[in-house]
């Protein structure tokens, strides 16, 4: 297992703290992505079967895989009750066990920029997926501030403490993304900016969730000595917008991109 896919072992703690945004910029993908009901859908980094469960609500597949390379988060998966038609397995999106041509989608919900090898991964995405299929894929705009975790990274990262970084954050830029999908051979390449309301209702709340041991911040959060973990506190009331009433509300950003196999 890779060091990036250890961070994400707990299925239960990760729906917490990512789950639950990755579901409001599912929907918006799914809804842009308009693909038909009936189809072979294969979901690669699927995690703890967030978004899979989504495909399986909306998109009525005729079959589905989910891939992660976490065995922790597969097990997770298998036991949501939405999406027990699915095929889960671990197995990473650099080498996909299955045949070609025989998926009608391929889709990566949050994933590529924890791919070392993006351009591997799409290669296998569109080597699996039938002429006139649907290769597509979404991720925070990272360089841009828009992961829902942003001030927490910002915040550790101004008082000198690393917060790890994911080996591929450029690939989160859309002109990367088509970059990756021309060179990938696609075709009808269609980018698109999503753009969701966080909302938490108080700093308490949002410290809460930040601080489970799941993905770099958690885990970050961990290891800190009560000195630092209070100065981590302090410099994040300083940053974060925190409304009168005392919650927080900003907007998470995702850049999305589909393709079609010619
Ligand atoms: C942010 S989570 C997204 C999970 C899920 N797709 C969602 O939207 O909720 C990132 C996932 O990528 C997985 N991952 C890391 N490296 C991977 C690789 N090389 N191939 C496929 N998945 C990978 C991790 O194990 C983790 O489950």
């Amino acid at each position: 297992m890779s060091e990036t896919s250890r961070l994400f072992t707990d299925g239960e703690a990760y729906e917490q703290v990512m789950g639950r945004w990755s579901r409001m910029v599912g929907e918006r993908f799914l809804d842009w992505l308009d693909v038909p009901t009936g189809m072979r859908w294969v979901d690669i980094g699927c995690g703890n079967g967030a978004f899979t469960e989504l495909i399986v609500a909306r998109c009525a597949p005729s079959s589905i895989f989910g891939f992660d390379p976490s065995s922790g988060q597969i097990a997770f998966a298998r036991t949501r009750p939405g999406a027990q038609q699915a095929d889960y397995q671990v197995a990473g999106a650099e080498a996909l066990p299955l045949a070609d041509d025989s998926a009608d989608a391929a889709v990566m919900a949050l994933v590529i920029s924890f791919v070392t090898n993006p351009a591997k991964a799409i290669a296998e995405m569109a080597r699996v997926t039938r002429p006139g299929g649907w290769v597509a894929t979404y991720m925070w705009d990272l360089e841009r501030d828009g992961v829902p975790t942003f001030h927490i990274h910002a915040a550790a990262k101004s008082l000198g403490i690393s917060t790890g970084s994911l080996p591929n954050t450029v690939v989160a830029r859309q002109e990367v993304m088509r970059d990756l999908w021309q060179t990938a051979g696609l075709v009808s390449v269609e980018t698109m900016v999503i753009r969701i309301p966080v909302r938490h209702e108080s700093f308490e709340d949002y410290w809460a969730i930040q601080s489970l041991p799941v993905g770099p911040a958690g885990r970050l959060i961990q290891t800190m000595s009560p000195d630092q973990t209070e100065q981590l506190r302090t410099r994040l009331r300083e940053i974060m917008p925190i409304a009168a009433d005392g919650s927080i509300a900003f907007e998470a950003v995702a850049n999305a991109i589909k393709g079609r196999v010619p």
